[in-house]
């Protein structure tokens, strides 16, 4: 099935316009290169309403795929995590697992890294770090399980 993505980026500095947002058109870059179709996009705060404001949003304009960055670590305004926990039917442990495991063989940082994924209505939600190429190096870590997945979630007739 064709892949359709929504990319939100979470960052009070950026949506302030303090700094360029990096991180989005990174992702962008990447799930196009996955061959999948990027159907919108958009800059938040991190404040849970609005994080959740934007998945629905991007879920009911028929996102099947749903990549946030930023968020995910340990600060107070972190919240991201907690925004999609709220809000989903069922959180998919494995992917966290795995992008972790994997980028501590980058960064010992990744350790502070909440990233998860979870189905929120129809869709798959996916929090990535913050740091452009750790949310682009994180993405490519599971990119193999996503189409299986979303075909799933979307009751469409698939294999193992
Ligand atoms: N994972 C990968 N693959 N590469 C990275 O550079 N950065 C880490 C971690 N995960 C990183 C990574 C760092 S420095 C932090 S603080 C956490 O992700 C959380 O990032 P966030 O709060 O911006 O989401």
């Amino acid at each position: 099935m064709d892949i359709k993505v929504g990319i939100i980026t979470v960052s009070d500095r950026a949506s302030k316009g303090l700094y360029d947002d990096l991180g989005g058109p990174a992702l962008k870059t990447a799930a196009e290169g996955y061959g999948w179709e990027v159907i919108a996009d958009c800059l938040v705060a991190d404040e849970v309403r609005e994080i959740q404001r934007a998945v629905l949003e991007q879920i009911r304009q028929g996102a099947h795929l749903i990549l946030t960055t930023g968020g995910t670590g340990v600060a107070t305004r972190d919240v991201t995590p907690e925004a999609i926990r709220e809000i989903a039917v069922r959180e998919l442990p494995g992917f966290g697992e795995v992008m972790r495991a994997e980028s501590m063989k980058i960064t010992p940082y990744a350790i502070l890294s909440r990233s998860l994924a979870a189905v929120v209505e129809k869709g798959l939600v996916l929090c990535l770090p913050g740091k452009p190429s750790g949310a682009v190096e994180c993405l490519g870590f599971v990119v193999k399980a996503i189409p299986h997945c979303i075909e799933v979630i979307q009751d469409v007739p698939t294999s193992c």
